[in-house]
């Protein structure tokens, strides 16, 4: 939908997806990581950047707190906003996936729907779901930036996973559990991302 848009008209350049794909030796595409905070989205989405970049592979993160610095600084957390910039970064993953490039995407991104309205963006293939999958208590323990604890002393309103719902996927590409005790490194998680698209031919 073109939504408010009326008499515009879409432009095709000269130069397309193919073409860039074939430039960069990559096929462009969105990993979505999905999961609360503190579940480490940040940490694989910078793992697995790095572990491209060393393959010679270009990739972009689009980190949910930073781009709340930005693009999306007119949001709050109610279930609209959190909607609106969920849609607004499924739109920019987009164009980075048709520039070719491999975007990785790491936001909260608590509501299913949200998530699959982003997918629908993408042809199915290019949208690879990733949910760190970390039980809210042991997030709660690491809390690294002091939020849960903000949260629990009623500072924070509508904080995910204590006074905000969070939707696990249910068909996601991969999950990838995080918990400690069972915590791989950074680098084992990006490699297991880098198997699944390896194995997918988005590497090539
Ligand atoms: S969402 O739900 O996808 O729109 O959220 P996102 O854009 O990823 O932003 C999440 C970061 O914002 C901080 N923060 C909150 N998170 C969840 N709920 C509430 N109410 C909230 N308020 C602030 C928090 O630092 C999240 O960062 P991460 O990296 O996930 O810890």
């Amino acid at each position: 939908s073109i939504g408010q848009s009326t008499n515009v008209v879409w432009h095709e350049s000269p130069i397309g997806k193919l073409d860039r794909q074939n430039l960069l030796q990559q096929k462009g595409c969105v990993v979505w990581i999905t999961g609360l905070s503190g579940s480490g989205k940040s940490t694989v989405a910078c793992a697995l950047n790095k572990a491209l970049y060393h393959r010679g592979k270009l990739a972009y993160i689009l980190d949910g707190d930073n781009l709340r610095h930005g693009l999306n600084c007119d949001l709050g957390f109610t279930a609209e906003d959190r909607a609106e910039n969920i849609r607004r970064v499924g739109e920019v993953a987009k164009l980075f996936a048709d520039a070719g490039v491999i975007c990785i995407a790491s936001l909260v991104s608590p509501y299913r729907r949200d998530r699959d309205a982003c997918r629908t963006l993408f042809s199915d293939k290019n949208f690879i779901e990733v949910f760190m999958d970390v039980p809210l208590h042991v997030c709660e323990a690491r809390d690294p930036k002091g939020l849960y604890k903000l949260a629990r002393a009623g500072k924070i309103k509508g904080f995910t996973g204590v006074d905000d719902p969070y939707e696990p996927p249910l068909n996601c590409e991969m999950t990838i559990n995080a918990s400690d005790g069972n915590c791989p490194s950074p680098c084992d998680m990006a490699e297991q991302v880098i198997s699944y698209m390896d194995e997918k031919g988005f590497l090539q």
